[in-house]
């Protein structure tokens, strides 16, 4: 039986990933704040309460499941700022948003990398995924929402500097960004629908093989310009 851990569990992209590695019969180290949807969801789910800002929670959690091989962890808990998006804009800028998006994303997401590789490294297909963006590219930017763009390029740093470090455990790192999806962060008038991106992200993420280390792919499996 295989294991994924999933942080974000319980609401948009992170729910769907829940029930759809449950109904593949997979054990689902669901990690989330709020944890009642999880409560529908049938299947193998262990609850485990986080948010992943609370970085000695982090520790403790995986000190708790330190017997876990994890297939497959899924960086996924993200926020986007504020809609409207004037507190990202050049001349209004937030420091205390820039702030709060970059522990989110940025951050949390590198602690949970760093207290999870063990239990990632010790599995049988050693996955390590962040759910990270396009907007999050340089090579393919348009300019505008400073702070997400720039807290999801940091994450792909991170996840470039992690294929490289972790290579040697045979983990396999991979950014890989959902597409514009129909969630309460993308809103309506995005062009996926949740269960457009999920099983292509989840169809990718069985496919990844050694070689993969390192790439940055969005849901259909395309290769993104970093
Ligand atoms: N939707 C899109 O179009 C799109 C596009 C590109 C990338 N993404 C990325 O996809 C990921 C999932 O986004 P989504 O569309 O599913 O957004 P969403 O519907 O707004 O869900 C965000 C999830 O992140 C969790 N979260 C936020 N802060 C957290 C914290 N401090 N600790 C633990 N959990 C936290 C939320 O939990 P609570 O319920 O507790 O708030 C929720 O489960 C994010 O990383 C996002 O940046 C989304």
């Amino acid at each position: 039986m295989s294991t994924v851990l999933i942080t974000g569990a319980a609401r948009g992209l992170g729910l769907d990933f829940t029930r759809r590695y449950a109904a593949k019969g997979w054990k689902v180290l669901a990690c989330a704040r709020k944890p009642e949807a999880l409560e529908a969801v049938k299947g193998d789910i262990h609850h485990h309460p986080l948010d992943v800002t609370d970085y000695k929670a982090v520790k403790t959690l995986a000190k708790r499941l330190s017997g876990e091989a994890i297939d497959v962890l899924i960086c996924n808990a993200g926020i986007s700022g504020e809609r409207g998006d004037a507190a990202q804009t050049l001349g209004s800028l937030d420091p205390e948003l820039w702030r709060k998006v970059f522990e989110v994303n940025a951050l949390a997401p590198l602690m949970m990398a760093e207290a999870f590789a063990d239990h990632v490294a010790r599995s049988q297909q050693r996955k390590l995924i962040a759910i990270t963006s396009i907007l999050g590219s340089i090579a393919k930017n348009d300019g505008g929402r400073y702070i997400y763009r720039a807290s999801k390029t940091a994450l792909n740093m991170e996840w470039s500097c992690l294929a490289r470090d972790l290579a040697g455990r045979g983990v396999i790192c991979v950014a890989l960004h959902p597409g514009w999806v129909q969630t309460d962060m993308g809103g309506p008038s995005a062009t996926l629908t949740i269960e457009q991106s999920v099983p292509g992200m989840i169809k990718v993420i069985d496919g990844l093989r050694p070689a993969d280390n390192g790439r940055y792919l969005q849901y259909d499996g395309t290769e993104l310009p970093w």
